[in-house]
């Protein structure tokens, strides 16, 4: 708050209402992408919180948490670890159910991925329901990571009570609902 980047970061979301289904205020960061400085204000604002912290891990999760994510790991000198959707991860994997705001769905990581009391952040676009980075969060603790906070571009500060106490760090709230 009252950082100036946050304001172009807002105004560069683009709002779509009813998509993919009639209710849905889709909030969609393609925009903000095709602006560079935009785009790297983003993920100097997450690479300035996390870096000399020890982390060695970010986990992105599918899809959009992959657009964000490894410029943050590779910033940071930490691994990136994509969280994928069921099926899609070809090693030995462990997966967690969720609840989606529109449907049902699965998250997977490899098991080999990252080890006991390795420090790790999640990273996503948004955070809804907080479904999503609830799953995230077991399967990373689930192999012994710990994870220091989960972080997204959108969300809705409510929410935070939904991940088990684990922080979670929003850039912007939603500029329509
Ligand atoms: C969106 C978003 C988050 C999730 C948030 O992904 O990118 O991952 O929903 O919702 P929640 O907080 O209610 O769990 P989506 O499922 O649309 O997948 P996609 O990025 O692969 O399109």
């Amino acid at each position: 708050k009252g950082d100036p980047r946050l304001q172009a970061i807002s105004e560069a979301i683009r709002v779509i209402p009813n998509f993919p289904k009639p209710g849905i205020m889709f909030q969609d960061i393609t925009p903000l992408l095709l602006k560079h400085k935009v785009f790297k204000d983003t993920v100097d604002i997450f690479v300035d919180r996390y870096k000399d912290m020890g982390i060695s891990v970010v986990a992105g999760i599918e899809a959009r948490g992959f657009m964000f994510g490894p410029s943050i790991a590779l910033a940071i000198g930490a691994k990136f670890v994509p969280l994928r959707k069921r099926g899609k991860l070809p090693g030995k994997v462990i997966c967690e159910d969720y609840e989606l705001e529109y449907g049902k769905d699965c998250l997977e990581m490899h098991v080999d991925a990252v080890q006991q009391g390795e420090k790790a952040v999640v990273i996503d676009d948004l955070v809804a329901t907080g479904g999503t980075l609830s799953a995230a969060i077991k399967l990373l603790e689930c192999m012994g990571a710990e994870v220091v906070e989960c972080a997204c571009v959108i969300g809705l500060p409510h929410v935070k009570s939904r991940l088990n106490g684990r922080p979670l760090y929003i850039l912007v709230e939603p500029s329509e609902l």
